[in-house]
């Protein structure tokens, strides 16, 4: 996979969420995770996070968004049902990007979507839960930078023999 990512929630309360967010973090290759305005509420995440993800990745723990440091060239990326969101099956995502997520009653706060470069949206017909929400933000962005080929046109799996080629094609080619 190319790039790299950190992904965090703003005003979380719940620990059970915090730490699901952060083991899908941790799995599916994030290099650090962050929360703003929570971390006194919600740092009891081992019951939902087994994968013992702070033992493993940094965690930044913000008191307000005016705290945030993120590395230099690192776009945040706002996840959030909202009037200027982007949907995410058409979003390409940045190769060095910070998600940010919200907290499970209400919404990224205004100062927060102000600092985001883009604002992704889950089609969905209402809000899902917000760890849920972080594991499909990240599946898109493994569809969206992992290098798949594309889906054959039948169904089933890609022709064995050509993904091989491709991949070998791939590896010659940076
Ligand atoms: C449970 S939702 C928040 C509740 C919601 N604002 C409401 O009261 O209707 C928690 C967070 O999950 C994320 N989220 C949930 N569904 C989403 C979707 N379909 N698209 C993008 N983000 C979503 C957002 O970051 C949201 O702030």
């Amino acid at each position: 996979m190319r790039g790299y990512f950190g992904i965090g929630v703003q005003g979380i309360s719940k620990a059970a969420n915090l730490g699901a967010v952060m083991r899908t973090a941790h799995a599916f290759g994030a290099s650090f995770v962050y929360t703003i305005d929570a971390y006194h509420k919600a740092l009891r995440v081992d019951a939902t996070d087994r994968s013992r993800t702070l033992k493993h990745l940094p965690h930044y723990q913000w008191d307000n968004v005016d705290d945030m440091r993120l590395p230099q060239g690192c776009t945040l990326v706002g996840v959030e049902l909202c009037e200027r969101s982007v949907e995410m099956p058409s979003f390409r995502h940045p190769l060095a990007a910070a998600y940010v997520l919200g907290p499970e009653q209400g919404s990224l706060s205004p100062e927060i979507q102000d600092l985001c470069t883009y604002i992704v949206k889950i089609p969905t017909k209402f809000c899902i839960n917000v760890s849920l929400a972080a594991a499909l933000t990240l599946y898109d962005r493994t569809l969206c930078l992992g290098g798949y080929p594309e889906r054959p046109l039948e169904p089933g799996g890609p022709d064995l023999a050509a993904l091989e080629e491709w991949r070998a094609l791939r590896a010659r080619n940076g």
